[in-house]
């Protein structure tokens, strides 16, 4: 057991309780953050004259060589260190010398903590947006060579109108490009430096915070130095930005399971992205798609954990905070890997086009056009929706789609029905004419997918 903070003590910590507190066994992973952080720290402190430039260059290149000699393992994060950043000074004041016991003049683990966990953030954040870049590109990819593939849209998961395979992704398209635009809005509202608050109420030592904050790449340094150690708010909206991007792909895990089933046959997941049964010979399972939809709800607990813990918080720093590495790391993690796994499920994904037009053919997909075409011949629109209602009483006791009616069948219901019937109501009518921005016409689609394509050239 090393503590940093042993001076006020004449007796050792109990096991459990030093066992209980520490945080080394997870937050080891903000080694190279909070060598980054040290290392702007000390050139800030050399600048400003509270350090020498010699122990700056000797704190740095002792730093280097921590973070080297871990990566090529021939240094191993110990757990007699209570967390990273005690790890850290020990091992260079080992190696250096006194010069060790400088890197921390003007600071406080409060804020080095809370610098680390944003440096470690916002490297999160790039890292998700271009996940969510990816996937953008292989569902872009999906709805450029879909614009005629035609099938049925759902209601309360009854069929409801003709739409395209298209149309169905651009949807989806424009629920992950709304998740990107909120992961930028984060990062710019997480990008100041918290480093240099100290414990809660600054230091007396006449630091340049903004140097400090300008040499780690962010936009300026924090406002409130007991704002800056207790704010976790940042890591709040971006747990609730990747419960969104959860949601999302829930809800498109969903449609890919229902679509995957022997009922629907819509889609054949490839035997890559699938698994099978141990007993039933003839299974292959959604198991991505079903995981997916299942760690939404792990995302979800994250982000609530995170809230439950700040609520109560009086100002500035409590340990409780401690707990919000857990929950994000998990939430981090777990959103990485769905993204990774759901993109490539996409992109190697059969997609069975004959099937899903025979399937917007029947269902009455085209009644709501049928009543339209009544109304162009001057039928008044409530009247046209009983006649096409009685009209698919027939058809579903006869067992015919309406536009297997003979023209003598639909007359002998209204007589305004004429042979162009036959055309206003075809599945590439029905389509064809939803020609408003954002329906799923081809020449709709088509300037959906031009704006598209600049779009992710931007980004
Ligand atoms: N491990 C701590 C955390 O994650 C670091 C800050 C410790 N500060 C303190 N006053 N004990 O929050």
């Amino acid at each position: 057991m090393a503590q940093l903070w042993g001076g006020r003590f004449t007796k050792d910590t109990d096991k459990k309780v030093y066992d209980f507190n520490a945080s080394i066994g997870f937050d080891k992973r903000l080694l190279n953050e909070d060598i980054e952080g040290s290392k702007a720290h000390v050139a800030m402190l050399s600048k400003c004259g509270i350090i020498t430039q010699d122990e700056c260059r000797s704190i740095t290149e002792g730093l280097d060589r921590i973070l080297e000699d871990v990566s090529s393992g021939k240094l191993e994060i110990s757990d007699k260190y209570e967390d990273v950043h005690s790890f850290v000074e020990a091992v260079l004041t080992e190696r250096i010398g006194d010069a060790g016991k400088k890197m921390h003049t003007g600071r406080s683990r409060n804020d080095q903590v809370a610098l680390d966990m944003r440096l470690y953030t916002r490297k999160n954040v790039l890292a998700v947006k271009d996940q969510i870049k990816e996937l953008l590109c292989t569902l872009l990819d999906v709805i450029e060579k879909n614009t005629d593939t035609v099938m049925p849209g759902f209601t309360h998961l009854q069929k409801a109108q003709p739409l395209t395979l298209a149309h169905h992704f651009a949807a989806y398209f424009d629920m992950f490009r709304r998740d990107h635009s909120r992961l930028c809005d984060i990062y710019e509202r997480m990008n100041y430096c918290p480093l240099g608050a100290g414990a809660l109420a600054g230091t007396t030592y006449p630091l340049d915070r903004e140097m400090t904050a300008s040499l780690l790449g962010f936009k300026g340094a924090t406002n409130n130095s007991m704002d800056s150690v207790s704010d976790r708010d940042y890591l709040i909206e971006y747990l609730s930005a990747l419960s969104i991007i959860m949601m999302h792909l829930s809800r498109f895990c969903e449609e890919i399971i229902i679509w995957n089933s022997n009922e629907y046959r819509f889609v054949n997941i490839d035997d890559s992205y699938s698994t099978g049964s141990s007993i039933m010979p003839q299974k292959k399972n959604p198991d991505i798609a079903e995981l997916t939809r299942g760690k939404c709800g792990r995302v979800y607990g994250d982000l609530f954990a995170l809230l439950t813990t700040m609520k109560g918080l009086p100002l500035a720093y409590n340990k409780d905070m401690q707990e919000d590495k857990e929950a994000a790391f998990d939430a981090m993690d777990t959103v990485s890997a769905c993204l990774d796994l759901f993109t490539g499920m996409i992109a190697t994904i059969e997609f069975n086009k004959d099937i899903m037009r025979s399937s917007a053919a029947m269902g009455f997909t085209n009644a709501t056009d049928a009543a339209d075409y009544l109304v162009g011949k001057g039928v008044p629109f409530r009247d046209a929706h009983g006649i096409i209602g009685r009209i698919v009483i027939y058809c579903d006791k006869n067992s015919k789609s309406i536009e297997q009616c003979s023209l003598d069948e639909l007359k002998a219901i209204c007589d305004k029905f004429d042979e162009d019937i036959y055309e206003a109501i075809s599945l590439k009518t029905c389509v064809d004419k939803r020609l408003t921005k954002g329906g799923p016409a081809k020449e709709a689609m088509e300037e959906f997918i031009r704006e598209a394509r600049t779009f992710l050239n931007g980004i």
